[in-house]
């Protein structure tokens, strides 16, 4: 059901700073938050722009942020850096869509730098065939996430509202795996009706191309609010409907913090299978995630209501000292879960595109 609601992106201009953590957060060097949880994986937006309007994500007419909103260059480098120091291990850029970004080139560059186990992008891929792949890979961006929610060219032109296609992703793919991107992962968000009968098919696509298909639970985060539990695919349904083509395999000793259940193909064949599944299997628990908008605000949670604006620190030239109070004390604001299960929920008024998966 879509409402009509004023399609904007709205954030708040509450520039109030977080509450001071207590001294053992402050004492600790790292970003922990009041259930003892650590972050060590931060999902960096560089933009919200992007060349699609995902029906799970941005309605056709939705707003942008004012570009003078949106941080530096060097605001994101700075507080990448400041991350890095406090133990982020892993850093995915994010949107938007990154490949909109006039200065990805360099940021990859300069991110490449820092000591990290990882590096990530997540991109729709479809710019990728204009953009410096194998420089991106020699700079130290180590993965590239690509999306695509069906193989029917009629139904990617529908969810993505433009004229694109499979082929666009197929390419991409390739142009990855050239360049020396090793795994490949592939999301696709599952909703009832829209392409919950192509699981298998998704499957075989894995085989076929050998990269790791991702099936995403739809979340309560598009534009036009239209997000209901019956439009979830559970992780349950994917497994099942997928199990009915080929065996699936769990994967064991599967990252602590990761938040996908993850399989390989009985019969040993190439690809792989992941499962996100916040709505049906919250994975908060074990959650290490910190998010920085393209406009500076701290989202301790996808979900989360209460955002930090680190702009003003960054603005007026605060320290490194100030910065990492201020991403210590936003992170002891995390909540426990997300609560989309919960009676009262609702949903973020930042849509994905304006916080970055
Ligand atoms: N639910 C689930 N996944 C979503 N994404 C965007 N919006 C939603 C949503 N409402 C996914 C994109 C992309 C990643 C960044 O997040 O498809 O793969
Ligand atoms: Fe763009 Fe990603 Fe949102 Fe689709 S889901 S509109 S590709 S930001």
């Amino acid at each position: 059901m879509s409402t009509s609601l004023p399609i904007f992106n709205a954030t708040s201009n509450d520039a109030t700073p977080p509450p001071a953590a207590p001294d053992e957060s402050r004492a600790s060097n790292h970003l922990l938050d009041s259930h003892g949880r650590v972050i060590r994986d931060l999902r960096l937006s560089i933009t919200d722009r992007c060349n699609y309007r995902c029906i799970y994500c941005m309605d056709p007419d939705f707003r942008y942020m004012p570009k003078r909103e949106l941080l530096s260059f060097d605001e994101y480098i700075t507080l990448a850096r400041i991350c890095v120091g406090l133990g982020v291990e892993k850093l995915r850029i994010t949107g938007g869509e990154p490949t909109m970004y006039s200065r990805l080139n360099e940021l990859i560059d300069e991110l490449g730098q820092l000591p990290i186990r990882d590096l990530a992008m997540t991109t729709n891929g479809s710019l990728l065939e204009t953009k410096p792949l194998a420089r991106w890979r020699k700079a130290g961006l180590h993965r590239i996430t690509l999306s695509l929610d069906s193989l029917d060219p009629d139904k990617v032109k529908a969810i993505t509202r433009t004229k694109t296609s499979a082929d666009t992703v197929v390419r991409a793919i390739e142009l990855a795996r050239e360049a020396g991107f090793d795994p490949i992962k592939v999301n696709s968000v599952v909703m009832k009706d829209v392409n919950d009968n192509e699981l298998a098919d998704f499957a075989d696509f894995a085989r076929t191309h050998d990269i790791d298909m991702r099936f995403i639970e739809f979340m309560p985060l598009d534009s036009s609010h239209a997000w209901e539990r019956s439009k979830v695919i559970t992780a349950d349904q994917i497994i099942e409907a997928i199990s009915a083509r080929h065996e699936l395999v769990p994967i064991k000793g599967n990252d602590p913090h990761s938040t996908s259940l993850n399989f390989t193909f009985a019969d040993g064949a190439p690809g792989r299978i992941g499962i996100i599944a916040p709505v049906s299997r919250p994975f908060c628990g074990a959650c290490s995630r910190l998010r920085i908008t393209a406009d500076g605000k701290i989202r301790p949670c996808l979900f989360s209501h209460q955002e930090w604006d680190i702009r003003p620190v960054l603005r007026r030239g605060g320290s490194d000292e100030d910065i990492i109070a201020f991403l210590q004390d936003a992170t002891w604001t995390k909540k426990k879960g997300h609560g989309i299960s919960e009676a009262g929920f609702t949903q973020p008024s930042r849509t994905m595109s304006a916080i970055g998966g």
